[in-house]
């Protein structure tokens, strides 16, 4: 080195990168000044104010981090979020570590993120790598181009032939129905989740690859079994990865990996199956959701990831709105009287989807129960780019507010549709008559299932499953009540659900 570089020309190279350093810190030095000038007029020309900010008790925000997870385990989690809404406004800014945080449950500016400022927003990388081993990059995983590909691919699934395809659900209720006698002779009650749970699982399984995962009638082997077993806490664990942020890196996750890799040699070989049965395939004689899919992809990997995210989303999200709804119906005999009559023009058949859907006062129920108890009950985005929020800013909160590139906005979709200000004093009631009014309809301040481009390519599925299941079971209990009173817990994973069952007395 000493004889190759002379003092002379080693002055030369550290004035050589003396002079580097400058220009490279005066051009991010420019580069700050031209965002931040960018955002002085962008501010300036909405005319965006600070919203409220949360009152942390440190700059990083470390407060909101043990109390999220205290919350958690005591759970809390849901009623902590919609007290803080009362609490500091309908939107207000925090903090988590390094993170900004627009926190709003103003229906204008959840109209913003999930529809008309759409492509400044992606679900971001804390999600994506919270549920990867298991979802992949499946429908849920893609933002801009490859979820658009990935939706195109699912939506044929979800067209009106199929989701109004009452015949499948009738065997599947069938099992149901003799669960709930045999578990009430037995025991004098009977527990709903866990049913609610096994009859999702074989209905989605029957919709997604043809064969019911037959648990309801406890048809399944011992192959069904662990994979059923293994894809439940999979995703359970997967929903706390994304809670716990960044903290989760630090907690083992062995088991969660082992029920990865049962879930996914479960998988392969169905898809092993669905893509050797070649005659299946190219005459079209099977017709369920994995043969059609291959029929246009033979990706494996692709197969994998969107059969896994199916039954994920169709099993947690069926069974946590049966749960709910039941453990919400339970509470009053009147309206189940209420519900039987509105069915027994039917004397005893399965409803039509046409009669189903003119079911009014049944419908309003699965409206209220989606209503107070949100399947998914929170949700968010990251701002791609600089933007703004219309609503929120300012001391009377009706200024846009400033979303730099980044940050998070997130809304609590069960805060907002218990707002007393937009549904009325009784907001926290369960009250179905309150769907006769029409404006309750269409509005932004109901989103069970979100709204505009992202809205769930299921929600007509379910709310058909759900509503077939409750008129069948109407139509089969002369009466239904919860054997106790006691309030919702919240039980968040997937979908959110109560965490004590719905306990109830049938009697037929
Ligand atoms: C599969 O494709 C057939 C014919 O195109 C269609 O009738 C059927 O409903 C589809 N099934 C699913 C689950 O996509
Ligand atoms: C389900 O079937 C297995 C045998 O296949 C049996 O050991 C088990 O007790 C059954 N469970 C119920 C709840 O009937
Ligand atoms: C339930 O809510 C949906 C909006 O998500 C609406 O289209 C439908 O008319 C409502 N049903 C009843 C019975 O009010
Ligand atoms: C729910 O809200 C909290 C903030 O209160 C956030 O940390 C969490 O990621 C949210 N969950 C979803 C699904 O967005």
């Amino acid at each position: 080195m000493e004889s190759f570089m002379n003092s002379g020309s080693r002055m030369r190279a550290i004035w050589l990168c003396g002079a580097l350093s400058v220009i490279v810190a005066v051009r991010i030095l420019l580069a700050r000044l031209r965002i931040s000038r960018r955002r002085r007029v962008l501010v300036a020309t909405a005319g965006c104010k600070l919203p409220p900010s949360y009152p942390h008790r440190d700059p990083f925000g470390f407060d909101m981090v043990t109390e999220s997870i205290d919350a958690f385990k005591s759970k809390t989690f849901l009623a902590r979020q919609c007290l803080q809404y009362e609490v500091h406004g309908t939107t207000f800014s925090s903090r988590y570590l390094h993170q900004t945080i627009i926190n709003t449950i103003d229906p204008e500016n959840i109209q913003s993120v999930l529809s008309t400022d759409f492509d400044n927003y992606g679900i971001g990388w804390r999600r994506k790598d919270a549920f990867e081993p298991l979802l992949g990059k499946s429908l849920f995983q893609l933002d801009g181009h490859a979820w658009a590909a990935s939706r195109a691919l699912l939506r044929p699934a979800f067209g009106k032939t199929q989701v109004n395809n009452l015949n499948m659900f009738e065997t599947h209720v069938k099992h149901l129905v003799e669960a709930i006698k045999t578990r009430t002779m037995e025991t004098g009650q009977a527990d709903l989740a866990p049913l609610f749970v096994c009859l999702s699982a074989d209905l989605t399984t029957e919709f997604i690859h043809g064969k019911s995962l037959g648990s309801l009638k406890n048809e399944s082997d011992e192959n069904d079994k662990n994979f059923f077993e293994a894809i439940k806490k999979a995703g359970k664990a997967c929903e706390e990865r994304w809670q716990l942020g960044l903290l989760g890196k630090f907690f083992p996750q062995r088991e969660f990996y082992s029920n990865v890799k049962k879930v996914n040699t479960y998988m392969d070989q169905l898809i092993d199956n669905a893509l050797e049965d070649e005659s299946a395939r190219k005459e079209g004689s099977r017709y369920d959701f994995l043969a059609n899919l291959s029929r246009v992809t033979t990706d494996k990997k692709v197969l994998q990831d969107e059969m896994c995210m199916l039954f994920i989303a169709g099993t947690d999200a069926l069974s946590s709105m049966l749960t709910n709804l039941f453990f919400l119906i339970g509470r009053s005999p009147d309206i189940w009287s209420k519900l039987r009559k509105e069915v027994e023009f039917l004397e005893g058949r399965p409803p039509t989807i046409k009669e189903l859907k003119g079911l009014k006062y049944l419908q309003s129920c699965l409206n209220e129960s989606l209503r107070l108890l949100p399947v998914l009950p929170n949700d968010s985005r990251i701002a791609n780019e600089d933007t703004t929020l219309p609503v929120g800013g300012g001391a009377d909160g009706k200024s846009p507010v400033f979303v730099p590139s980044g940050a998070m906005v997130t809304f609590s979709i069960m805060a907002l549709q218990r707002r007393k200000d937009l549904w009325g004093a009784d907001a926290e009631d369960f009250r179905p008559e309150r769907w006769e009014k029409e404006e309750e309809k269409a509005s932004w301040k109901f989103v069970p299932f979100l709204k505009g481009p992202r809205i769930c390519l299921g929600h007509e599925l379910a709310i058909n499953e759900a509503g077939y299941v409750l008129a069948r079971m109407a139509q089969e209990f002369e009466k239904l009540s919860r054997v106790d009173d006691d309030p919702w817990v919240e039980s968040v994973s997937i979908g959110t659900t109560s965490a004590n069952g719905a306990k109830v007395v049938a009697v037929f």
